[in-house]
């Protein structure tokens, strides 16, 4: 059974105090679905993060590292720095890091692989933009982002990997993609999964949509058979909606 999870990313948002005012919201909540729940909060955040969710089944998570794992790279963080204050899952590739921040598939590659060699979890994103859905060439996009940075792995390495479909024109633009389309585009990476490891690999690697996903949209995206759940922005900034998210399953 795949795992179904629900991953808050809160992006450049809160200081240490709203951080600490919202996870005490977040403790307050009940949760009543199967799915794991991660909250990914800014780095000077996240000792204080895992800290005060020790207790509690919500992962504290980093939005980004660097891929070397020492030296004078100013202002980056590495994996090394993350694994020593408990945080063990990365989300890597964030179509705003690939769009603000010049992110190659590339670098998302030695990404990937410094992440791995800390043992840590990777929660890979990758979408196609407007005009890439409007030619129709999406799924050509989404493949070869997932070729380019995850190909040269393991089939083993995808116990550690979490993949987020994000099309960049969803994000935060309040639009979604229809259920039918997370659901076609979803069936679409797993197949290409399948094709390069087998379908045992693809079948066991929980894929999350995201993109503009709410309250009141979220069952229906997670219905979907594919889905295996969400990538969470704006709505993960409040306790309710982000619960109310992950009690859609
Ligand atoms: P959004 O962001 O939910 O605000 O659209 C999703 C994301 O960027 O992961």
């Amino acid at each position: 059974m795949r795992k179904h999870i629900v991953a808050g990313n809160w992006k450049m948002n809160n200081g240490l105090i709203q951080t600490k005012t919202l996870i005490s919201e977040l403790k307050q909540q009940k949760k009543t679905s199967d799915a794991e729940v991660m909250i990914a909060p800014a780095f000077t955040n996240l000792w204080p993060a895992f800290e005060a969710t020790r207790q509690y089944p919500i992962e504290v998570v980093a939005q980004n590292m660097h891929f070397a794992d020492a030296g004078a790279y100013t202002g980056e963080i590495s994996a090394g720095m993350l694994k020593s204050i408990g945080i063990q899952t990365v989300i890597l590739g964030h179509s705003e890091r690939r769009a603000y921040f010049n992110e190659t598939d590339n670098d998302l590659a030695k990404k990937v692989d410094t992440a791995l060699a800390n043992e840590m979890r990777v929660i890979f994103c990758f979408g196609e933009e407007l005009d890439d859905r409007k030619a129709g060439n999406h799924e050509k996009v989404v493949e070869s982002q997932i070729k380019n940075a995850l190909f040269h792995l393991e089939a083993s390495a995808f116990k550690s990997i979490v993949l987020a479909y994000e099309p960049v024109w969803a994000i935060g633009t309040g639009e979604t993609a229809t259920p039918e389309q997370a659901q076609d585009m979803h069936a679409f990476i797993r197949k290409t999964l399948a094709d390069k490891y087998s379908s045992e690999t693809a079948n066991s690697v929980s894929i999350l949509y995201g993109g503009s996903v709410k309250p009141n949209n979220a069952k229906e995206i997670f219905s979907k058979p594919d889905v295996d759940g969400g990538l969470i922005g704006g709505a993960s900034l409040k306790a309710d909606d982000f619960f109310a998210i992950v009690n859609a399953f």
